[in-house]
């Protein structure tokens, strides 16, 4: 497995699989593993002949107050999980390499209307440094395809448009959410969570199921049930961000009607902010 700190480092690798026509696959990921990040490297392993994961902590995305400076380094172990799994590839640029102007001077790409709802909304700007950061790693690595997880659902929208707006060619693909046995979607962020928060954070799901049940019964008044969501994890110690029940193509409001859905929820333990979602097809 081959470790590159620079795009130069890179894009000489890149250009030797290119001459004898092998396909690419880019798994972009902050680090810190888990089994989430590696099943993501499995699914790519499964559409290329070689596999490039990206480890880069994007100040880009991260709003003032928020946990960049305390976000999880693992490189060493990260590696060694990469290694196992028989990546090609791991780009672990310095963020200098990245961002070599300051903040201000930084072209950005920017994917509206999507990026301003949801998470959106509680972190300003996120979706902004996601979609920099992606357009940026996706024009070093120039993947066939790249691969994204479906936990951070609204992300996968933002590149999926931001991919087509600007016509890039590479192929964007979704992967089902990884998780615990208790449900609890897996994340970096779980290891804010305290032992009693850990035991308390499988009700995010639950709560998702419970609604999807009353949607499935034929339940139609969305605001009441995500009222009731939202108010019911509040009584279990979780602060309230969001709880939405949207159509699952595009994350706009659902008519009465509407079959494919998805709910959409994040909510704060702590100091951890959870995200979560659960996709469904009415009949
Ligand atoms: P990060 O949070 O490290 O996640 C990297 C990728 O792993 C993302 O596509 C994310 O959706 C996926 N992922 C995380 N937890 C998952 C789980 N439990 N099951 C399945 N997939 C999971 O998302 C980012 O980094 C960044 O925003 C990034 C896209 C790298 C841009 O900086």
């Amino acid at each position: 497995m081959i470790t590159a700190r620079t795009v130069d480092d890179l894009r000489r690798e890149r250009a030797t699989w290119l001459a004898v026509g092998e396909r690419v696959a880019l798994v972009p990921t902050m680090g810190n593993l888990h089994e989430g990040h590696l099943e993501l490297v499995r699914e790519a392993r499964q559409h290329a002949d070689r596999v490039v994961v990206s480890i880069f902590v994007n100040p880009l995305q991260f709003g003032a107050g928020e946990d960049f400076a305390a976000y999880p380094k693992t490189e060493e172990a990260d590696s060694e999980k990469l290694a196992a799994e028989g990546v090609d590839l791991i780009f672990l640029p310095e963020a200098g390499e990245i961002y070599s102007k300051p903040q201000s001077e930084q072209t950005r790409v920017e994917v509206p209307g999507i990026s301003e709802i949801l998470c959106g909304v509680s972190r300003p700007g996120h979706f902004i440094g996601v979609a920099t950061i992606v357009c940026k790693l996706l024009n070093m690595v120039q993947p066939d395809i790249a691969i994204f997880g479906e936990k951070d659902f609204q992300q996968l929208i933002v590149i999926r448009r931001m991919v087509d707006d600007l016509s890039m060619p590479v192929e964007i693909r979704g992967h089902v959410t990884v998780r615990e046995s208790d449900g609890l979607a897996l994340s970096s962020r779980n290891g804010y969570l305290t032992a009693e928060e850990r035991v308390c954070a499988p009700a995010l799901q639950r709560t998702l199921q419970d609604t999807a049940a009353a949607l499935r019964s034929g339940e139609r008044d969305y605001q009441r049930l995500e009222e009731e969501a939202m108010a019911r994890l509040e009584a279990m110690g979780f602060k309230r961000d969001y709880f939405q029940i949207r159509r699952r193509e595009d994350l706009s409001l659902p008519l009465v009607d509407e079959r494919a859905l998805v709910i959409v929820a994040a909510a704060y333990l702590g100091k951890a902010r959870l995200i979560d979602n659960l996709q469904l097809l009415l009949e």
